[in-house]
């Protein structure tokens, strides 16, 4: 796995997790516990709001029909466009960015059902992060999360996310054993404060 590293002076950080596993709600946390110590810090997301990113919100509502492979090659062009238009310009104005899902959302999600060398492949020019943190959490748990939120077919879904997340478990373990990339698992089963505190001791050797 080679991916361009980052000699920006911005440190470009993502967070990763299975759905409802506090993604947006702990970025947003860094992004403020940051600011608030002088860190210039942008937050963003994947998929984007970008043109690419539009067309896979209608395919993740099921508005259009895509195929597996499609939805691949989509979520990585759409990363390409972020990392051009938002990403690099961030980090090198020296700007921390904090990006809520980034490739590992790629292979672990499209890669219970595809070839992983070839997510690898799709991937290849996009930045390797200076920390990656995995918002590890129990499928149960985040089912729970998800259903005060909206009803799921309970059975499915939370075989679906165990399957990703054992993905996730098995890339990151990888990308870190082959690359020099910081990455963290974090137990998101603990309270939002707890996790949080947890995120920003991960992050701190890179962040001064
Ligand atoms: P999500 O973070 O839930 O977006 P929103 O909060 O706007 O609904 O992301 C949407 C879904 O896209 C989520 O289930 C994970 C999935 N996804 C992939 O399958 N591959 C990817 O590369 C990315 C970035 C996301």
């Amino acid at each position: 796995m080679v991916f361009p590293q980052n000699i920006n002076k911005g440190k470009f950080i993502v967070i990763e997790g299975i759905d409802g596993s506090g993604l947006s709600t702990q970025t947003a946390i860094l992004k403020e516990r940051l600011t608030s110590e002088g860190i210039k810090t942008y937050q963003t997301k994947e998929p984007t709001d970008g043109p690419v990113g539009g067309v896979l919100r209608l395919a993740l509502t099921k508005r259009i029909s895509i195929t597996p492979e499609t939805f691949a090659l989509l979520f990585a062009a759409d990363r390409m466009d972020h990392l051009t238009k938002e990403i690099v310009p961030k980090l090198e104005e020296g700007i921390a960015v904090i990006c809520d899902r980034y490739y590992f959302s790629n292979f672990a999600y499209q890669g219970i059902d595809l070839d992983m060398d070839w997510l690898i492949k799709l991937n290849c020019k996009a930045l390797l992060p200076d920390a990656t943190i995995f918002l590890d959490v129990d499928p149960l748990e985040c089912e729970k999360r998800r259903e005060s939120r909206m009803r799921v077919e309970h059975f499915e879904e939370m075989e679906k996310l165990s399957k990703i997340r054992e993905k996730y478990l098995e890339v990151l373990k990888q990308l870190g054993d082959e690359t020099k990339a910081k990455i963290e698992i974090v137990n998101a089963n603990n309270s939002i404060e707890q996790v949080a505190d947890d995120i920003l001791s991960a992050i701190r050797p890179i962040i001064k």
